[in-house]
């Protein structure tokens, strides 16, 4: 059996068989007389090209993204923020009442609704606290090669809201038992704050490799909403499937475009290194709080507390115009907060809150 089989016989065959949509934009470009998509022939806003539908993979995003993420521009899916992507890949490779996906909880919240969504069941692995909160990779692998029902595995690196990061190595192992059996894959939302490198050149040597980045995060980007899915072209393929026709909006595309202009690179790498020095300043900051009793301060742009009375400081930190993260119905968070890496400004103000605390 080819692995090019291997992959689409993971996916739901529905999705393999259907006849996907045919948009009008993917039939023809954008160009010339345009009387084929039911659109306006005047645009209300002349800065604007809001009466025609979008590219549905716009080309000079794909290929800037391309460039950034250094894999090829048939590899990309260019997507509504990486909720997206999590929410493409649970529709294509989980049939409801049949398949399960695994995540080694605490996990980002969004594997647990999207399987939920299309009706997959859930395995949680819980991490191990005492060992920097790292997933249990033995139970893991057993898990992976035991349960037949996996078809998606999410990892996410460094792991939000814990912080730790996955070895390569480790990596290595769970693809090779994921292999011709499920997906997996690694979530890189915020890969550009750790030194360690990122995992995506591995996808031309694995069909069943995902890799999951945004312009959320270390790209300032959150309010863009968008993402990039980052596989062999097979697993692409099947996402486009059943991606919305038009998923980026004309504006966005161009917001995303701009941002990716390699004058902007400049610009990025001083934010990041204004936000390892702010983390440094943030870290500190808790270590000088006697109630704080843990500290993981990981690899991304957070760093996660815990103390006796979590809810008490959430409490004060809100009269003080300061929302941070708590996480009360993991069990394994009980007593955490998630702090992420603010301005200067913003730090004066945490600082002025976790200081008044006990005090107020
Ligand atoms: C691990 C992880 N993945 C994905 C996302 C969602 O990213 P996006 O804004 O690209 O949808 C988040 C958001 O916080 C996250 O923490």
């Amino acid at each position: 059996m080819s692995l090019k089989t291997s992959i689409s016989r993971l996916a739901r065959p529905e999705i393999v068989a259907m006849k996907p949509y045919s948009s009008a934009r993917s039939e023809a470009p954008g160009e010339g007389v345009l009387l084929n998509a039911n659109e306006s022939p005047w645009s209300l806003l002349p800065d604007c090209r809001l009466n025609r539908y979008p590219e549905p993979q716009p080309e000079l995003l794909i290929s800037r993204l391309a460039k950034l993420y250094r894999v090829g521009p048939e590899q990309l899916l260019v997507t509504r923020g990486s909720d997206e992507g999590i929410d493409l890949l649970t529709r294509v490779f989980c049939r409801a009442g049949e398949d399960a996906i695994v995540q080694c909880t605490p996990a980002f919240g969004m594997y647990r609704i999207a399987a939920l969504t299309q009706g997959a069941d859930i395995i949680s692995i819980p991490r191990l606290v005492e060992e920097n909160f790292n997933m249990d990779t033995g139970k893991l692998l057993e898990t992976i090669e035991t349960d037949t029902r996996i078809k998606l595995v999410f990892l996410t690196t460094p792991n939000n809201p814990t912080g730790d990061s996955i070895d390569k190595g480790v990596l290595l192992e769970i693809l090779e038992a994921a292999n011709g059996k499920a997906l997996v894959v690694v979530d890189e939302a915020y890969a550009e704050f750790s030194t360690k490198d990122s995992f995506s050149p591995l996808v031309s040597e694995y069909n069943n490799l995902v890799v999951l980045r945004t312009l959320s995060k270390a790209w300032a980007g959150a309010g863009l909403r968008c993402g990039t899915v980052i596989a062999q072209h097979e697993v692409i393929a099947l996402l486009g499937r059943i991606i919305a026709p038009y998923p980026l909006a004309t504006p966005v595309v161009e917001l995303a475009e701009r941002l990716l202009d390699p004058e902007i690179l400049t610009l990025q790498q001083r934010l990041l290194k204004a936000l390892t020095t702010n983390k440094q300043r943030l870290l500190r900051m808790l270590e000088a709080q006697g109630y704080i009793t843990d500290i993981w301060p990981g690899d991304a742009n957070f760093i996660l507390i815990r103390l006796h009375d979590a809810a008490g400081l959430m409490r004060h930190c809100s009269n003080n115009n300061v929302t941070l993260r708590a996480f009360n119905s993991e069990p394994l968070l009980q007593g955490c907060i998630r702090i992420s890496v603010g301005s200067d400004s913003d730090l004066d103000a945490l600082e002025n809150a976790l200081t008044t605390w006990k005090t107020a």
